[in-house]
């Protein structure tokens, strides 16, 4: 992919470089769920759902990338707080300019996970690494043109989901948006001890942790 490329994610244009995974349909799934949490209507002709967490609520996406949900989130929520965090200070450059250039204002935080982050959000969206270098369905050249960091993790691809649902967990984040591939999901909601699934679409999982879930059921 050259310098400057263009990809548009839920009808934003992105530019994406060497620095940034190239944003996924599947990953568009991920900003219907939350739209569809905060009862805003995600298609055409389908009524909002009961809202599930008032508009105005604080959204981190961890590991923001190119920026592609943080900034499709802060166009369709005006009223949320997004904040975008990533490891990785050459993606947060290029999400920080295509914010600039759709007129959108997250805030970004460079970060190992939750490490740098001093505040408890509502929501955490995050599409980390999750691909599993054993996996015989994989094309590595083709995927060599993206940064392996933005790619690949250990433990079968579930290191870093893992670790974000603990870290999630000690703090009581409300609602947890993950994507990973659908033969993960099983792993992922039996470690999530602390959440319950809410809701899964596609390759996206929507956790509601446990205190949360009980104050929204009383
Ligand atoms: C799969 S890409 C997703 C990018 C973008 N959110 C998207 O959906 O297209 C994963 C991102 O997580 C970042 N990342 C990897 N390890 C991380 C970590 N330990 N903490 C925070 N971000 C991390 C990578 O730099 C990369 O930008």
């Amino acid at each position: 992919m050259n310098e400057n490329s263009k990809i548009n994610f839920y009808g934003y244009d992105l530019n994406i470089t060497k620095d940034v995974l190239i944003p996924r349909p599947e990953t568009e799934q991920a900003v219907d769920a939350i739209l569809n949490l905060v009862g805003v209507s995600y298609l055409p002709g389908v009524k909002p759902s009961k809202p599930q967490i008032a508009k105005n609520i604080t959204i981190l996406d961890v590991g923001t990338g190119s920026g592609c949900i943080a900034i499709a989130l802060s166009k369709k929520l005006p009223e949320a707080k997004i904040y975008a965090s990533d490891i990785s200070e050459n993606a947060l450059k290029v999400a920080q300019k295509n914010a600039k250039t759709l007129g959108v204002h997250p805030t970004f935080i460079i970060s190992y996970l939750l490490e740098n982050v001093n505040f408890t959000p509502d929501l955490i969206v995050a599409n980390l690494p999750y691909v599993d270098p054993e996996w015989d369905w994989i094309d590595k050249n083709a995927l060599a043109k993206e940064p392996a960091i933005a790619l690949y993790a250990d433990d079968h691809g579930l290191k870093l989901i893992k670790e974000l649902i603990s870290d999630a967990a000690k703090q009581i984040v409300p609602y947890l948006v993950l994507e990973a591939d659908p033969c993960q999901h099983k792993k992922i909601i039996a470690f999530a001890k602390d959440y319950d699934l809410y809701e899964t679409r596609g390759f996206i999982l929507t956790l509601r942790h446990k205190v949360t879930a009980k104050v929204a059921n009383d």
